[in-house]
């Protein structure tokens, strides 16, 4: 079923595109023209252009830079995502600036007949979905607040199937799955936001080992990463250089332990 809807939009879109469109996903809806070349006008003013008033500039230059690489159906990234990442979210989201890469240990392949790159991934095409799924929601919901929880939503649930926990969190946090699954996953858009993603991770220096990988300030060393599955809240308060330290940071670790009464 969806791979027959898969080849039915590939061959839709394939028809559609023409020389103005250009090749990044993130400038298509950069001015009318590109919009209308790559056939997602709709798509622009829905998710881009009506929320653009609402963006805020604030000087945000001390933030510190997290990035977590990781991979939707991984259970060590379910359990960092569902511990460290959600509670820093909790508490020192305000100094930091968190970007998710779902894409992990997956590979890639050019297909030259369909101009569309083909991705495999560790635990299989339900991963791919769920990965092609969180960067679509990133791409229509930029901002952390927006994506985050429905993201962190489906990392914990270990229950489901992971097309039953994105509808269940979908429901909860007002994502409509089914309207992203057929304007980006199953489309070109989504898989040239995909391939952004290969390529951010790929472009890891030193190249990642495993997932959950996380890079601080754009690094990545056996010592912060041990540091960031054990603490990341400490290990963000730490390298924090800005002025707005949040109060959970002066404190020691002693909130976060549960010790006997
Ligand atoms: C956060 O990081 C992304 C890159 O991952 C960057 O494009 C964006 O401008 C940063 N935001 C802030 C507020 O620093
Ligand atoms: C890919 O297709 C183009 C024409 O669309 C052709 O010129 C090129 O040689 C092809 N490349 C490969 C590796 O088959």
């Amino acid at each position: 079923m969806n791979l027959l809807l898969l080849i039915i939009t590939l061959v839709v879109v394939g028809t559609k595109t023409s020389a103005l469109c250009p090749n990044n996903p993130s400038d298509w809806c950069s001015n009318i023209n590109s919009a209308k070349s790559c056939d997602v006008v709709k798509q622009c003013w829905d998710n881009v252009w009506s929320q653009r008033n609402q963006r805020e500039k604030k000087d945000k230059s001390d933030l510190v830079e997290f990035t977590l690489y990781y991979e939707t159906l991984c259970p060590d990234c379910m359990e960092f995502m569902s511990s460290q990442i959600l509670h820093a979210f909790l508490t020192v989201k305000e100094i930091m600036n968190l970007t998710l890469v779902p894409y992990g240990n997956a590979n890639e392949i050019w297909r030259n007949e369909t101009k569309l790159w083909q991705f495999s991934c560790q635990h299989g095409p339900d991963e791919c979905w769920g990965n092609l799924l969180h960067t679509c929601v990133m791409y229509y919901k930029p901002k952390t607040d927006d994506h985050l929880p429905f993201i962190l939503c489906m990392e914990g649930n270990k229950v489901d199937d992971i097309q039953t926990a994105a509808s269940k969190c979908g429901a909860q946090y007002s994502i409509d799955v089914d309207k992203i699954e057929s304007d980006c996953i199953y489309n070109r858009l989504g898989n040239g936001l995909q391939h952004n993603m290969a390529v951010k991770t790929d472009s890891l220096n030193p190249p990642h080992k495993y997932v959950p990988w996380i890079t601080v300030n754009g690094k990545h060393t056996e010592e912060i990463q041990k540091r960031a599955e054990k603490d990341l809240v400490g290990l963000i308060c730490e390298t924090y250089q800005g002025t707005n330290k949040p109060e959970v940071c002066g404190k020691e670790n002693t909130d976060r332990k549960c010790f006997k009464n």
